[in-house]
C-alpha cells in the first residue's frame, strides 16, 4: 500500500509517499481501505516538530492523520460491531499514532462509526476530529444547557463550524467570531449574531455570557474572562490556560479549563445521528488528491480555512 511518512520534522518537502505492507488487525481492531482523510491544525504542528511529534517518533515510521472514511476490509478477533464491507468513519487512535495517511489503516473497532446512507465520504471524513472536539467540548465538558449564551471564537474553522451547529442543537443562543468574510457562511450555521474580530475588540459586543469556546488560543483566552458572567465556563483547545488566566478566573469565580479530544466511537455514532438527521453538516472548503497532501497542509497553514479540509484517495 501507499502511505505518507514524514521523514523527520519540519515543512512538507519531508513528506515521502512510500510502498509499505499493509497491516493486520489485531485483537478488536478492523482494517480499513480508507477513502478519504480529513487534514487537522494537529496534523501541521506534528509534522513541524510540535504537539505529538516525540510520541510518534518513538514508534517510526512516522504516518501523520487520525481521520479517516472508508469500507472495512479486515476485522480482528473479538470484534462484533462492524464486518467486512461496512463504511465507517472515525478520528483513529488520538492522541496516539493514528497513521491515517495510508491506503489502509487499522483501527480499533470502538473507534468508528458507520457511515449514514445519505452522508458522502467526504462528508463524513470532515466529521471526525473537528465535530468530536466541538461534542466532547459542549456535551461532555461545559455541559452546554438550553438558554445559555455561548461564545465560538473562531466560528467559521473546522472545529468552529461544528461548534455553532451543536450548540444550537443543544439549545443556546450562540455568538460566533470571524471575520467579515464569514458573516453568511457563521449566520447560516444557526449563530444568533456574530461579532467580526477584525474590527474592534471583542469584549466590546459581548457580556453576561455562560460559556466561551476558545479554538484561537494566544490572549483571547485571557481576554474571554472579560466577557464571562459568575459561574460562567472557559474552555480552551487551543494552546491550554495559563496561571494567569487560572487565578485571575479563580477570583472571578469563573471555571477555566483546557481539553485535548480523544478517540470514542459512542460519540461518533452521536455525530453520525446528527449528520444522518440533519442537524449538523460538514462544509467542506477543499478537496485535494493523496499525492497533493503538501497543498492540503498549506492550505491550512493560511488559517483561513472555512470548514474543513478534505483528502481524497
Ligand atoms: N485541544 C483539542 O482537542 C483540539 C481539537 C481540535 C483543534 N484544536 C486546535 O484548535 C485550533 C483551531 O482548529 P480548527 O480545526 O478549527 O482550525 P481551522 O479550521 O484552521 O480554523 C480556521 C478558522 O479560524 C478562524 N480564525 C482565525 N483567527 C481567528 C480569530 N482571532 N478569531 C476568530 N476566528 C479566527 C478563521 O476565520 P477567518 O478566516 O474569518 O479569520 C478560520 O475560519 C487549532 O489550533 C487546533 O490545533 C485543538
Amino acid at each position: 500500500m501507499k502511505a505518507i511518512i514524514l521523514k523527520e520534522a519540519g515543512g512538507t518537502e519531508n513528506f515521502v509517499i512510500t510502498e509499505m505492507p499493509v497491516p493486520v488487525p489485531q485483537k478488536g481492531e478492523v482494517l480499513v481501505k480508507v477513502a478519504a482523510i480529513s487534514v487537522n491544525p494537529v496534523d501541521i504542528k506534528t509534522r513541524k516538530g510540535l504537539a505529538l511529534y516525540d510520541k510518534l517518533k518513538s514508534d517510526p515510521p512516522i504516518i501523520l492523520g487520525w481521520d479517516i472514511a472508508g469500507e472495512v476490509v479486515g476485522v480482528g478477533e473479538d470484534v462484533t460491531s462492524l464486518e467486512e464491507g461496512d463504511e465507517v468513519f472515525g478520528m483513529v487512535n488520538f492522541p496516539g499514532h493514528g497513521k491515517a495517511y495510508a491506503e489502509y489503516v487499522v483501527a480499533q473497532a470502538n473507534h468508528l462509526a458507520e457511515i449514514p446512507e445519505l452522508i458522502s465520504t467526504q462528508e463524513a471524513v470532515a466529521g471526525t476530529l473537528a465535530a468530536l472536539t466541538a461534542w466532547q467540548v459542549l456535551v461532555d465538558e461545559a455541559k452546554v444547557q438550553t438558554g445559555e449564551k455561548v461564545l465560538i471564537h473562531a466560528a467559521a474553522g473546522g472545529v468552529g463550524h461544528f461548534a455553532v451547529q451543536i450548540a444550537k442543537y443543544l439549545g443556546a443562543y450562540v455568538i460566533g467570531t470571524a471575520s467579515d468574510a464569514n458573516y453568511d457562511f457563521v449566520k447560516e450555521l444557526g449563530a444568533d449574531e456574530f461579532i467580526d474580530y477584525t474590527q474592534g475588540s471583542f469584549e466590546d459586543a459581548v457580556k453576561d455570557v455562560d460559556v466561551v469556546f476558545d479554538i484561537v488560543g494566544g490572549t483571547n483566552p485571557l481576554r474571554s474572562l472579560n466577557v464571562l458572567k459568575e459561574g460562567g465556563r472557559l474552555v480552551a483547545i487551543a494552546g491550554g490556560i495559563t496561571d494567569e488566566v487560572k487565578q485571575i478566573a479563580n477570583s472571578k469565580k469563573i471555571n477555566a479549563w483546557p481539553y485535548l479530544v480523544h478517540s470514542n466511537g459512542d460519540d461518533m455514532e452521536q455525530i453520525a445521528e446528527l449528520l444522518e438527521a440533519g442537524t449538523i453538516k460538514s462544509c467542506i472548503f477543499k478537496e485535494y488528491a493523496f499525492e497533493d497532501m503538501a497543498e492540503a497542509h498549506k492550505q491550512s497553514e493560511t488559517g483561513k480555512t472555512r470548514g474543513k479540509i478534505v483528502v481524497v484517495l
